[in-house]
């Protein structure tokens, strides 16, 4: 079966950006995908802060990474990405996502930062060896709504692209696949 990994950056609990990645694993479930996910606020903060990349605790979201797709989510502070996303991100192998489909999804309090994905995330993700990187999806605030039970609504247009977005990830799967088999016939 299928396999992907969402990555929630967010140092906030309860946090928007984690509500979208788990709507982002419901939505994948309906197309038969199984997705883990991992929030950076669990992992120990000594071992984050002081790049202890040789962790035990690290071999789980690493054994995490050998999935086909990944999902990045991060809210934007301060113009980027938290520094809690980079402090895991500067843990893993140079070339942990080679090979993987990595759709980047953010939130912000303003539309301002919009372009923060391209100009701040993206660049890390290429280091980090992801080649096939799908557009992303970026929401802000007042398009997220927060239920009592602790998960989040979307508005109806940032619903859709984000559906449209995992749409584009399922079928880069399916295609990504395909070619692996070809490679061994
Ligand atoms: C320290 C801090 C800095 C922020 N900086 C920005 C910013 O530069 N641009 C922006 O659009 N929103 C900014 N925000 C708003 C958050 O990105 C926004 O509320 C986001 O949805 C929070 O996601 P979360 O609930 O998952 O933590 C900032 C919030 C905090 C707490």
């Amino acid at each position: 079966m299928t396999n992907v990994l969402a990555i929630s950056g967010s140092p906030a609990h309860p946090s928007r950006t984690y509500g979208i990645v788990e709507y982002a694993s419901t939505l994948l479930a309906q197309e038969g995908f199984h997705t883990d996910i991992f929030s950076v606020r669990d992992f120990p903060a000594e071992d984050l802060v002081f790049g202890r990349y040789d962790r035990p605790n690290l071999e789980q979201p690493k054994a995490l990474l050998a999935k086909d797709a990944v999902i990045i989510a991060t809210p934007i502070y301060k113009a980027a990405y938290t520094g809690l996303l980079k402090t895991f991100l500067d843990l893993l192998p140079q070339k942990a996502l080679l090979g993987k489909v990595v759709l980047p999804i953010a939130t912000g309090g303003t539309l301002a930062h919009l372009l923060a994905i391209d100009y701040a995330l993206k660049p890390v993700l290429s280091e980090l060896g992801a080649r096939h990187l799908l557009g992303g999806v970026y929401a802000v605030d007042k398009q997220i709504q927060r239920q009592e039970d602790g998960s989040i609504q979307l508005e109806e247009e940032i619903d859709q692209r984000l559906k449209h977005s995992l749409h584009d990830l399922v079928e880069a799967v399916q295609a990504h696949s395909g070619v692996k088999q070809l490679a061994f016939n």
